[in-house]
């Protein structure tokens, strides 16, 4: 007879459905009860969360208009059953006519039949404001993410970027769907299943509220045990991910087998494996408990209404049928009672998800295009540093607080690593940058597609301030290849079209062969369909920066910018990689960063830097005549000859 509403969930594991108290353990919903703990919900928020589901208010409308109906609809059965009892069957046994029991039986089926549809209609649309929602926050959100500085993703760890995009945009969704559905739902078969039990007959209906105590005190506290048992939860799985992303790549794979300890490794996982397994059986038992108290209050409740209303039937005071009708009716109250002490949590908890959403969203894009910024056209590629001061920016300017998992102490930059330097490239001109490390080449060179805006003084291509121009075309006219270059875990063919989407496959032959990389991809077992990356076919050092080179040649830039990798090649990759410089740097404008003597020879001219200054300037044989820093440098054998 008690059955809690939605009991069928329970016997079909599908606990997640037990909302509002959502107590599966797989639910990714952060629940930062602190951030809920007394928080108001701003209004600013609510309006922006509308925002977003304005395009969804047809559907949201027919949603809840299905609930409303459904909610009417579950008081059909009580009533037939108490019409039955109280009327067709007296009726039946007086006159013989046992027709309009079969009646009120069919308007239980269809009754049935009805709801079983709105069901349908309900999960139909509450998936599609779900899913599009997520939808449309992802793509806000990878958008957004894309035009943020680099400075910010040199702060931010991959999974806090990652879990914005996956945890929050579910939660978040879950305001709309789940939350409000169910507050909604709850609100509504309340008010009319106790607007017809007082109806039917006040005084059972009081009786049936003492016990309420009962249920809403306790569901209040495992609420919020469960929401802390949640997020102990979800901290312990953060951990265990990091891990296994730091590890479970090449790199971390590697530094493990060399340098750590398996047994630690082991260790720690487990420890943190175990925590989230502990909390789930935490979670689970104590979500089955309350559920199974809630059961047995009900079942006490129901239990109440008959002892006491089969005494009103038998003095006389309401008919058996109203006594079995308020009896099945008393399930449907307790269960949205209990719900409903929850919402504001449950409410709050999905507002965090999307204040994070628009945290991320509302971030500054300190480097976009200015109003106004117009397109470098056809540059010719003279480049001039104009006094630039260059500082780090610190991390109150690139980076999203609660995203960085731990603050760095003394991570904020408090010098200059530029100083007031100046250095024009003339067009088609080649200048080798040459100084120790860390003197700040790589920062010189970051500076002219604008991975960063200089702080003071100016960068300025072809008379042109860079931040005058649309990054865009200025990305078009800049080409870079770093000194650890990059390729994304695809064939080779579709890494080189990143640069040139519509590059033909000759165009890509021609572009390997001149950076002196075509034989060996040739030699591949698939050719230009290998799959290199982390993952993929592992090329050399030497190898992918030719290919990266080539790359480049296929982007065709006016301005060319190569990092040369620190690392010694073997003598036959040094030449090739010699050769692909040299095919690369014909004609265009180009600034080297080199390490190498081959490379710094063929400059037109040097540039030395020593903390952030161009301290020299000019051809090899004018420095190594003036006896200064590169001609030091040279003895000391710090560019490595060949
Ligand atoms: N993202 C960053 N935030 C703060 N400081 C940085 C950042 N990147 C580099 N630096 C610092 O700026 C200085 C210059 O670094 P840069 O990478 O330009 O050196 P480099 O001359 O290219 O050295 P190398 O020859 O080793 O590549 C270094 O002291 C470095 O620690
Ligand atoms: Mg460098």
């Amino acid at each position: 007879m008690v059955r809690p509403r939605r009991s069928r969930d329970v016997a079909a594991g599908n606990v997640r459905s037990l909302h509002p108290m959502r107590m599966g353990p797989h639910h990714m919903m952060p629940r930062d009860a602190d951030a809920v703990k007394g928080a108001r919900l701003a209004g600013d928020t609510s309006r922006r969360v509308w925002t977003f589901a304005r395009p969804y208010r047809g559907t949201i409308t027919v949603f809840l208009v299905a609930i409303l109906l459904a909610a009417l609809l579950g008081i059909v059965p009580p009533l037939v059953v108490r019409r039955i009892l109280d009327v067709a069957i007296p009726n039946a046994i007086d006159s013989g006519n046992r027709g309009p029991i079969w009646w009120l039986a069919a308007i239980a089926v269809a009754a049935a039949l009805v709801d079983a549809f709105l069901q349908i209609v309900q999960r139909w649309c509450s998936a599609r404001v779900g899913e599009g929602l997520i939808a449309d926050l992802r793509r806000a959100l990878y958008a957004k993410v894309q035009r943020l500085p680099v400075a910010f993703f040199t702060r931010t760890p991959t999974g806090a970027i990652t879990s914005r995009l996956n945890n929050d945009v579910v939660g978040a969704q879950t305001a709309v769907t789940s939350t409000l559905g169910s507050v909604v739902s709850n609100v509504i078969v309340l008010a009319i299943t106790l607007a017809t039990m007082l109806a039917l007959e006040w005084r059972l209906t009081l009786l049936a509220l003492v016990v309420l105590p009962l249920f809403v005190v306790p569901a209040r506290r495992v609420g919020r045990r469960l929401q802390d048992i949640s997020r102990e939860q979800m901290t312990h799985n953060a951990a265990m991910n990091t891990q296994m992303t730091e590890r479970f790549n090449v790199s971390g794979a590697v530094l493990v087998k060399l340098f750590g300890s398996l047994d630690r490794e082991n260790e720690t996982f487990g420890k943190r494996a175990d925590a989230v397994r502990d909390a789930g059986i935490k979670a689970a038992m104590l979500g089955r408990v309350f559920f199974v108290a809630l059961g047995l209050v009900a079942a006490v409740g129901t239990a109440v209404i008959y002892g006491i209303g089969a005494q009103l039937v038998v003095s006389g005071d309401i008919t058996p049928g109203t006594l079995v009708a308020l009896a099945a009716l008393v399930t449907r109250i307790y269960q949205p009672l209990t719900g409903l002490t929850n919402a504001r949590v449950d409410l709050m908890t999905s507002m965090v998800s999307f204040e994070r959403v628009f945290e991320v969203l509302d971030t500054p894009e300190p480097i976009t295009d200015r109003p106004g910024a117009f397109d470098l056209l056809d540059p010719t590629g003279r480049v001039e540093f104009d006094n630039v001061t260059f500082r780090y920016p610190p991390a109150s300017e690139s980076s999203i607080g609660s995203m960085e998992t731990q603050s760095i102490p003394g991570a904020d930059p408090d010098r200059d690593v530029l100083a007031e330097l100046s250095l024009v490239l003339e067009p088609g001109e080649t200048v080798a940058l040459v100084g120790a490390s860390g003197a700040g080449k790589s920062t010189l060179a970051s500076l002219i597609p604008r991975l960063y805006d200089v702080t003071t003084g100016a960068v300025r291509i072809d008379g042109a301030d860079v931040r005058d121009l649309t990054l865009a075309s200025l990305r078009r006219a800049v080409g870079v290849v770093s000194q650890d270059p990059h390729l994304f875990h695809e064939s080779i063919g579709d890494n080189l079209r990143y640069a040139d989407p519509d590059a033909t496959d000759e165009q890509i032959v021609e572009a390997c062969r001149a950076a002196r990389i075509h034989d060996t991809i040739a030699a591949l077992p698939d050719g230009y369909a290998t799959v290199v990356g982390e993952r993929g076919y592992r090329l050399s050092g030497g190898e992918k920066q030719r290919l990266a080179i080539a790359r480049l040649l296929l982007k065709n830039p006016a301005i060319m910018i190569l990092d040369e990798a620190t690392s010694h090649l073997d003598n036959d990759n040094e030449a090739h990689v010699q050769a692909s410089i040299e095919v690369a740097l014909s004609g265009r404008t180009a600034l080297v960063i080199a390490h190498r003597l081959s490379t710094v020879r063929s400059a037109d001219r040097i540039a030395v830097i020593h903390h952030g200054r161009i301290v020299e300037l000019g051809t090899h044989d004018e420095l190594v005549k003036r006896d200064g820093l590169y001609a030091a440098q040279l003895r000391a054998g710090e560019l490595a000859i060949d």
